[in-house]
């Protein structure tokens, strides 16, 4: 098809739009971070409501539990770091946050659908991507509100009103819908068969956020699946065909496919809506370069848990001889290990992926984090 004139139109305003707003290779000013997303990058929602992340979570970074599953930081505590800004506070930690400078919805077990299951019979998360959204839209008309209105503190602790457009807006879910159809017997043909459901949601999602007066996107794919010791200790009989790094390879169909799909609704939201910058990330790549090179990296074993163990969870207790001892201990040397607790990544393997994708090299487009607010042209 010939371009339009109109096409051609909208072309050059946005050439000239970056040349005067932006520049090439220059660099951005986020003021704020608002995340959306599921474990990968809580940083302590969950744990504000059903209960702390036990040790010896987080005892790498933080030296006691930060409401992350992890030894220590998340990727997204790296993306913050990078940019300046002090980490994230959970939407749904009352006490201590500062929302100055970002806000996160993200909570463990989180999906882009809503689960027709409770947290207390299968671990996913109620806060689902929907609601995060109606959270996120009460953010920003309570922290006006009482930025205006109230002032004192509240000035302290809450967000110019002029961020919220300027801000990164970051997304990494979509993990926990594809395990939720595994856990419950279906087959990968069937997982794939409501991909296309889960791109819908999170399109008008991600539209909500700009209709709100988000701008800038910065979408992580998902993982693959396939290579973390739960899926398979979820569905033995998927353990078989391995893929290449010793992965399972229906799960990891999945998560591909899941990832076409999403770096096409990247692409179509980037063409709908000419004046906001989306940037698609491929944590998947990085995430399997570190699993199918570990050796050469100097890791160990990736598929071994540095804490707890295919039947003790990280942290769990147990009575032994009549007192309560933490029987899901850490590993002595979690700066070795990629598999922190079997469901997610050790603060060692968080770091690769984000010095992965820090650069560009696995974005589409191929922009650095601090040029993520670029517009791109002829897409
Ligand atoms: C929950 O149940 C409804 C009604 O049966 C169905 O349409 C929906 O797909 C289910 N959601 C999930 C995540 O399975
Ligand atoms: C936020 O404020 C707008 C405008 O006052 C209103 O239309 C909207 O319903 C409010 N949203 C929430 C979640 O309170
Ligand atoms: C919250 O963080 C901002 C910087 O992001 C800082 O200027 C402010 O003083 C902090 N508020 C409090 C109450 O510590
Ligand atoms: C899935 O299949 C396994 C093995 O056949 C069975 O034990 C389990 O109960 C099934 N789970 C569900 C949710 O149907
Ligand atoms: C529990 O007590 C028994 C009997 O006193 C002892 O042999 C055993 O080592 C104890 N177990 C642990 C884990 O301390």
């Amino acid at each position: 098809m010939a371009p339009s004139c109109a096409a051609v139109v909208v072309a050059a305003v946005v050439v000239l739009t970056l040349q005067v707003s932006v520049g090439a290779g220059a660099e951005c000013r986020f003021p704020a971070v608002f995340n959306f997303g599921d474990s990968n990058s809580d940083t302590g929602g969950l744990s504000s409501l059903f209960g702390a992340a036990p040790p010896p979570n987080g005892r790498t970074f933080f030296g006691m539990p930060a409401g992350r599953y992890c030894d220590g930081r998340l990727v997204i505590d790296f993306i913050a770091e990078s940019l300046g800004l002090p980490y994230i506070s959970a939407y749904l930690n009352s006490i201590g946050s500062n929302f100055t400078q970002g806000a996160n919805f993200a909570t463990a077990g989180s999906s882009i659908r809503r689960q027709n299951t409770s947290l207390f019979i299968s671990g996913f998360s109620p806060i689902s991507l929907d609601v995060q959204s109606w959270e996120f839209e009460q953010f920003i008309n309570r922290s006006q509100f009482a930025y205006n209105n109230k002032g004192g503190i509240y000035r302290q602790i809450l967000p110019k009103a002029e961020y919220f457009s300027q801000a990164l807006y970051t997304f990494d879910i979509g993990q926990n819908d594809i395990t939720t159809g595994f856990f419950i017997n279906m087959t990968t043909e069937q997982v794939i068969a409501y991909i296309p459901d889960l791109m819908e949601r999170l399109t008008t999602i991600i539209q909500n956020v700009y209709a709100l007066g988000g701008r800038y996107f910065w979408i992580h794919n998902t993982g693959p699946i396939g290579c973390l010791p739960y899926a398979v200790v979820h569905r033995p009989d998927l353990a078989e065909p391995k893929d290449g790094a010793g992965c399972s390879v229906a799960y990891n169909k999945a998560a591909q496919v899941f990832n076409q799909r999403l770096k096409e609704t990247v692409a179509r939201l980037r063409k709908n809506r000419p004046d906001a910058a989306f940037t698609y990330v491929d944590v998947y790549s990085a995430k399997y370069k570190l699993i199918s090179e570990s050796k050469k990296l100097e890791f160990d074993d990736p598929m071994l848990p540095c804490c707890g163990n295919v039947k003790v969870g990280c942290g769990e207790k147990a009575q032994v001889n009549g007192t309560w001892v933490v029987v899901g201990k850490s590993c002595d040397e979690p700066l070795k290990r990629v598999s922190w607790d079997g469901v997610h990544f050790t603060e060692a393997a968080n770091r690769f992926v984000f010095e992965q994708i820090v650069g560009g090299k696995l974005s589409d487009p191929p922009l650095p984090l601090r040029q993520a607010c670029q517009i791109s042209r002829g897409q």
